[in-house]
């Protein structure tokens, strides 16, 4: 059941401004200097910028919103006493760390709101292009203030697929192989770096599709909402429901075709 207009305006409202709030501290105030270390692997890399912007994003919804469960990617899961509100956010502070890091375009704050289990709000705001993408539930997805609509289905050879990849060495090399086959069979590939932003990307039209195998929930609520709202369809690359263990994003109309290919290929097996 589709929560309560109001309910549903208030989420909205603080979704945008705790994403403003860690914009203004990560790119606006970016210091010259900040320290990196490392978290899986050699080359996952996590700032204390990461680490500042999930502080922010988390006082200004807990300031509003004392009850509700926030979950980011640095800081895990917090429950408030009691058990919580039904209201669960799920929080990247910096979506592709790595650009972040470079100083590279693309790097992003996406912050969504579940209710009862269902992502009802999602914000993803992209500084180094100054925009902010957003979606409501059965209200259409937006950026800034201009709505996001797909247009027609691309044939499947001239697909523009965006993809990423994973921190673990081994997984990268299987997955670099499933690029290699892929490759030949579209227009073309992309690797952007940032899961949240490869899903605004699918509900712009800048890509056709976009898939990705081994992301969190945190990488995916917004954008995915914000995808689907546009009109993409989203599931898991076998055509399952949505799932961060390997996603597939596309057009309506060429969803189930991606996903033969895809699966032909190994895509899901990685
Ligand atoms: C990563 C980015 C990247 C994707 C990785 C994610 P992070 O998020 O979204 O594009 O390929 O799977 O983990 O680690 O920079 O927040």
């Amino acid at each position: 059941m589709t929560p309560p207009d109001d309910l549903l305006d208030e989420l909205a409202t603080l979704a945008h401004r705790a994403a403003a709030d860690a914009v203004r501290l990560i790119h606006d105030e970016r210091p010259a200097s900040f320290g990196v270390d490392n978290k899986s692997s050699s080359t996952d890399l996590v700032t204390e910028m990461d680490r500042a912007s999930e502080r922010t994003i988390r006082s200004v919804i807990g300031a509003v919103r004392p009850d509700d469960v926030v979950i980011g990617e640095e800081d895990g899961e917090v429950v408030p006493e009691g058990g919580g509100s039904g209201v669960r956010w799920w929080v990247d502070p910096i979506d592709g760390t790595t650009n972040y890091v470079y100083d590279h375009p693309g790097y992003n704050v996406s912050i969504a709101a579940e209710v009862e289990g269902e992502v009802v709000v999602g914000v993803v705001a992209d500084p180094t292009h100054g925009r902010t993408y957003s979606a409501v539930v059965g209200r259409g997805a937006v950026c800034d203030d201009r709505p996001l609509r797909l247009g027609p289905a691309a044939e499947l050879s001239q697909c523009l697929v965006a993809t990423g990849f994973g921190y673990d060495p081994g997984r990268r090399g299987r997955q670099g192989q499933v690029v290699a086959e892929l490759l030949p069979q579209v227009r073309d590939i992309r690797r952007m770096g940032a899961a949240a932003l490869d899903l605004c990307s699918v509900a712009s039209g800048r890509v056709d599709a976009y898939y990705e195998v081994g992301l969190s929930m945190w990488d995916l609520a917004a954008g995915a909402l914000i995808a689907t709202e546009a009109g993409a369809r989203a599931g898991t690359i076998d055509g399952g429901p949505l799932h961060p263990r390997a996603v597939l994003v596309a057009h309506p109309d060429r969803f189930d075709e991606l996903s033969r290919l895809l699966v032909g290929l190994g895509a899901s097996d990685v």
